[in-house]
């Protein structure tokens, strides 16, 4: 089958959907390659680079659509592309059938089958082929090189022979892939960043990139189906927006992201928010193309209030960084080609019961696919790994646990018994003085063990030092007993201050590893 990729025709979308990399992994599936000519320039890619990974260069859009049984693309097809449109096509772009019912209709009736990148479901086995994360990956991070542009200090605060700079002060508003790209570039360039989700269950992963996480005093989660956010309610967003109002003042630039699937974008920066901020101050909506964040916000504008603060409503960040958005979406496309073509033999095998490949097909021979059936799999997010899906009943659990505790129980009186034997056998033989060393010995062994193997991951660190404190004791022990008359007693002794010597150095030398782990390069 012949894969192509035509030049976006879309007004401003730099971005192409096939570049020479992915190129040459599609030729290894079997698939011929073409792409019209110039479609990979404002990405970066000359035709002659496509030209050297093997793809084939057509000189028109007709004829590119012609040849191709399969069209790759960024934006879903226009009115000239849907002329082209026929029942052997298989067109593989970003489509929001949910905001393009029209013309998914008319997809329909022309018989093609469409793929639309948008509507991969959030599942782990679909990760590399999440093009709507990748995207919003760049736009995050662009987002702070853009506020960078318009705001007129450094990100870090600095002390210099001319005087202070204090750090900038950066507010992330909705932390999904968009706004922890935005936290960690942020981060990086060294302002002070904070940040606010609906969802607790991202307080950690803020925290983790060094941010700090705005806690509101309210009994309310967030958390939706699929990994998103669910609408919160009035009382909440009031109290949100109270937690703004105290910020608006202090804070430098604001970077807003929040979204909830298949809504407008919540109001959550009011005109009398951009009121309260530092001239100066910087506004980036991402959610600009769906209403926006702020009131101000106007798609694809820069807004200058009153007083002095800079509105972006940029709908395109990703198309600004069009030669890594071109390689990670086309990446993303090549994945979902990889398990279209299951016997890497160049013929596309559309398996409808494929949770990815079916929940991203929204027209497929002449069908209306869309919506499609709820994944099998649960959201990242929200997953629930391979163990607790066999999750076994309460009473199952009880009876698991009931058999785990009488098989512990008789392994321990077996012990006992073997022990109590062997002490039985010793104590016919041996010295009673060698007797009273030997079992508070072999008590000491039975506590240590019971200790040391009950112990959680989490504590082996404090383990560790008392471990470490024992081991100074014995070598105080063992250099008290070394000089003694006896040889055995002095072998003893020595061996003991090795050991103990072992285990400390051991033991230190862990614990500088796991303090590097959590050390900044
Ligand atoms: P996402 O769904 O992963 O993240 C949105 C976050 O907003 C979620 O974590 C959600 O919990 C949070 N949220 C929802 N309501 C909230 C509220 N009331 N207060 C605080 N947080 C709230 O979405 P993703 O992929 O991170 O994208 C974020 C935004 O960026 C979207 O609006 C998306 O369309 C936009 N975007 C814009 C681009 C551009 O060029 N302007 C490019 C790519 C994405």
């Amino acid at each position: 089958m012949i894969i192509g990729s035509p030049k976006e025709l879309q007004a401003g979308e730099k971005r192409v959907a096939m570049t020479p990399a992915s190129a040459s992994q599609l030729l290894k599936l079997g698939f011929e390659c073409i792409i019209e000519t110039g479609a990979g320039v404002e990405a970066g890619f000359s035709d002659a680079d496509y030209k050297a990974a093997g793809v084939k260069i057509i000189k028109t859009a007709a004829n590119l659509w012609k040849q191709s049984d399969i069209i790759i693309k960024v934006q879903a097809v226009n009115k000239v592309e849907e002329a082209y449109l026929n029942k052997d096509k298989t067109v593989i772009s970003f489509f929001w059938p949910a905001q393009n019912k029209e013309l998914l209709d008319r997809l329909v009736s022309s018989g093609c089958s469409q793929i639309a990148m948008d509507m991969i479901p959030r599942i782990s086995r679909a990760q590399k082929m999440d093009a709507l994360s990748s995207m919003a990956n760049i736009a995050g991070y662009r987002a702070v090189i853009e506020a960078g542009n318009h705001f007129g200090r450094f990100f870090t605060g600095q002390i210099t022979a001319a005087g202070k700079v204090p750090p900038a002060k950066v507010l992330v508003i909705g932390a999904g892939v968009a706004g922890l790209a935005a936290i960690g570039t942020a981060q990086s360039l060294g302002a002070i960043v904070r940040a606010f989700d609906v969802r607790p269950e991202v307080a950690e992963q803020i925290e983790s990139m060094g941010a700090e996480f705005l806690f509101l005093e309210f009994d309310e989660d967030g958390s939706g189906e699929g990994g998103y956010a669910k609408p919160a309610s009035p009382e909440f967003i009031e109290k949100e927006m109270a937690l703004f109002r105290e910020q608006a003042p202090e804070v430098d630039i604001v970077i807003t992201t929040a979204l909830i699937p298949g809504k407008p974008a919540p109001k959550l920066w009011p005109k009398e928010m951009v009121s309260l901020m530092k001239p100066g101050s910087v506004i980036i909506d991402l959610a600009a193309e769906q209403g926006g964040n702020c009131d101000l916000t106007k798609p694809n504008q820069t807004v200058k209030t009153d007083n002095d603060v800079k509105i972006i409503g940029y709908t395109d960040f990703p198309s600004r960084m069009a030669a890594q958005s071109s390689t990670l979406y086309s990446t993303n496309i090549r994945h979902m080609l990889d398990d279209l073509t299951p016997k890497n033999n160049g013929k596309v095998n559309i398996n409808l019961q494929d949770d990815v490949i079916r929940g991203a097909l929204v027209s497929h021979k002449g069908k209306l696919m869309f919506p499609p059936p709820a994944p099998k799999i649960a959201a990242i997010g929200k997953q629930t790994t391979p163990k607790q899906q066999v999750e076994p009943s309460a009473e199952e659990k009880a009876a698991l646990e009931q058999a785990a505790i009488r098989k512990s129980g008789q392994q321990q009186w077996g012990l006992l018994l073997v022990g109590g034997l062997f002490m039985l056998i010793i104590g016919n033989f041996a010295p009673a003085s060698f007797m009273q060393h030997f079992i508070v010995f072999a008590l000491a062994c039975f506590v240590g063990y019971q200790v040391i193997w009950n112990v959680s991951h989490a504590l082996h660190t404090p383990l560790m030092a008392v471990t470490n404190a024992i081991s100074g004791i014995i070598i105080l022990g063992a250099l008290l007993q070394v000089g003694s008359s006896g040889f055995i007693v002095t072998v003893l002794a020595s061996i003991s201050v090795l050991i103990a010597t072992i285990n400390i150095v051991g033991g230190f030398m862990v614990t500088k590893r796991m303090l590097a782990m959590f050390q900044k390069s």
